[in-house]
């Protein structure tokens, strides 16, 4: 297939042609990603969950995130690997560069933060130095405890027009992707028309241009799944399969179905 590249990304974006994320954080489930054809793979800081146990993102480090990333980068995938900044690791935009080049110098080959406006400096820093950039927005979860819990953002007309907002803002400051998690269909169906970049949508509706899941939820592993999530492993599949089930289910509109969609 080739290296997918942020060019073939907006190609697609621009073709109606829907794409796929999943996170890995080892050499072998990168390698599992991309054969099952996912155009991207994100190295998450959801790793502090699945992996290490934590109730949060927030104990996560960037030696944590660069180990993971080079044990990603060295399966050399086709897909697109993002690696997530841990908490408080752009806190300012000094800070942002030192560690986004460990993860690039690590095996990434774009970084992703969490929040909106505030980050438009720091996403223009980057990006003039070679760093592509994906933002995240809606239920951030290295916010959890401004948050208050893990909780649907965007859903009164207010808080709507202020993750519109900052899409657009952290569009114009050069970000090359948009992580839309936990936001109502109608919202993130209507942020992905208006943004020439391509938005990959988790617990947002299948309005977005690409779909993202942990790894570990859509093999079943979750004990307490979130709504959005959906199973792809049965009795009878490999994780081969149950990966490539999930590629499919996107690119075919299948994935989310309306159960999985926050109204
Ligand atoms: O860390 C992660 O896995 C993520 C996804 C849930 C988008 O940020």
């Amino acid at each position: 297939m080739g290296k997918f590249t942020l060019t073939k990304l907006d190609e697609m974006k621009a073709s109606g042609d829907k794409f796929v994320c999943i996170t890995a954080y080892d050499a072998t489930f990168a390698r599992l990603v991309s054969e099952a054809g996912a155009e991207t793979l994100l190295v998450g800081d959801s790793l502090g969950n699945v992996l290490q146990g934590h109730d949060s993102t927030v104990p996560v480090s960037i030696s944590d995130m660069v180990y993971h990333t080079r044990c990603v980068g060295r399966a050399q995938p086709d897909s697109l690997i993002i690696a997530d900044m841990p908490f408080m690791s752009y806190s300012t935009p000094d800070h942002a560069l030192t560690n986004a080049a460990q993860l690039m110098q690590a095996g990434a080959q774009m970084v992703k933060l969490e929040g909106g406006t505030w980050l438009s400096d720091t996403i223009s820093q980057l990006v003039e130095r070679g760093i592509p950039v994906c933002a995240h927005l809606g239920l951030t979860p290295q916010y959890v405890n401004a948050f208050g819990g893990y909780r649907v953002q965007g859903r009164t007309p207010k808080e709507a027009k202020s993750i519109l907002a900052d899409a657009v803002e952290i569009q114009d400051a050069g970000a090359g992707l948009l992580v839309l998690e936990c936001v109502p269909e109608v919202l993130a169906t209507d942020i992905t028309n208006k943004l020439d970049i391509p938005v990959i949508g988790i617990g947002a509706g299948p309005g977005t241009d690409a779909q993202v899941l942990v790894m570990h939820d859509l093999l079943g592993l979750n004990l307490r799944p979130a709504k959005f999530v959906a199973n792809f492993m049965t009795r009878e599949t490999t994780i081969q399969e149950a990966l490539k089930a999930f590629v499919d289910a996107v690119k075919q509109g299948h994935f989310p179905g309306p159960e999985h969609c926050y109204h």
